[in-house]
């Protein structure tokens, strides 16, 4: 089936995880695995794109990674400003919005230069947008915001940081993805993760293609969302407010 014709997400977030894995069990440098895993990115923006998804938020280089060796760190960071020049005429040709999401101070003068210039060239296109977190925490996005706020002598509510974060510009993830058969959030959407559904998949992420997005949307439209309300407040709506109405 395709996941068109069920409940499409309006916003997915993806951990694209195992890209190391897959170069490694066929030998080859885990740069590799993240080349290979920049093909699978850009068929997933364009399925996302085309199935009418809106928000495509992924990680692709954590606050945590400048830990790997310093190699693979250099090639993620080439990889990076490659990718963009190759890729960016065409997303702008297919009304992708590009957003980076981190911490910038800690990048080249060449990788930022690059970010802003897909940012600039893809800033008037609204058919979908697709935020890159690089050098991104969700812990750093919640103390950034706070930060901001204090410095503008603001209150600290739950409304005045969710506005404050570096991923304001768009709702919450309605369904989050990590490939790579771990089971855990890895400091990701940390905030606007909340009341998003999680699904978690085996493929390693040079695999994951098309038809596994659509799996995973598949299993999204099964999901009863509730946001704290009960299974019975969901699912007939009506009936429970005039109960409530009643009770008061
Ligand atoms: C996690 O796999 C993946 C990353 C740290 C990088 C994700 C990057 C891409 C998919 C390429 C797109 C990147 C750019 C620069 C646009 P892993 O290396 O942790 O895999 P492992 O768990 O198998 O070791």
């Amino acid at each position: 089936m395709s996941a068109a014709a069920g409940k499409i997400p309006h916003h997915i977030a993806i951990v694209m995880d195992g890209n190391g894995r897959w170069a490694t069990k066929r030998f080859l440098p885990r740069v590799a695995g993240h080349k290979k895993g920049v093909d699978s990115l850009r068929a997933c923006v364009r399925h996302c794109g085309d199935i009418g998804v809106k928000v495509l938020t992924v990680f692709a280089f954590s606050s945590e990674n400048w830990n790997r060796p310093a190699e693979e760190v250099s090639g993620l960071m080439e990889l990076l400003v490659m990718a963009l020049a190759r890729e960016v005429p065409q997303l702008q040709s297919e009304g992708v919005r590009i957003h980076f999401i981190g911490e910038r101070a800690g990048l080249s003068e060449k990788v930022r230069a690059g970010l802003a210039q897909a940012e600039a060239n893809t800033a008037h296109n609204t058919r979908l947008t697709f935020n890159i977190c690089f050098n991104y925490g969700g812990r750093w996005d919640i103390a950034q915001a706070a930060a901001k706020l204090a410095a503008r002598g603001e209150p600290i509510t739950e409304q005045s940081l969710n506005g404050a974060m570096a991923l304001a510009h768009v709702p919450d993830p309605d369904l989050l993805i990590r490939t790579g058969g771990e089971m855990r959030i890895s400091n990701f959407v940390m905030w606007q993760a909340a009341y998003s559904e999680l699904y978690f998949s085996d493929k390693l992420w040079p695999e994951f293609d098309a038809a596994a997005i659509d799996a995973a949307i598949a299993d999204f439209g099964k999901r009863e969302r509730r946001f704290g309300r009960t299974s019975a407040q969901v699912t007939s709506p009506a009936e429970s407010s005039a109960r409530r109405k009643k009770a008061a």
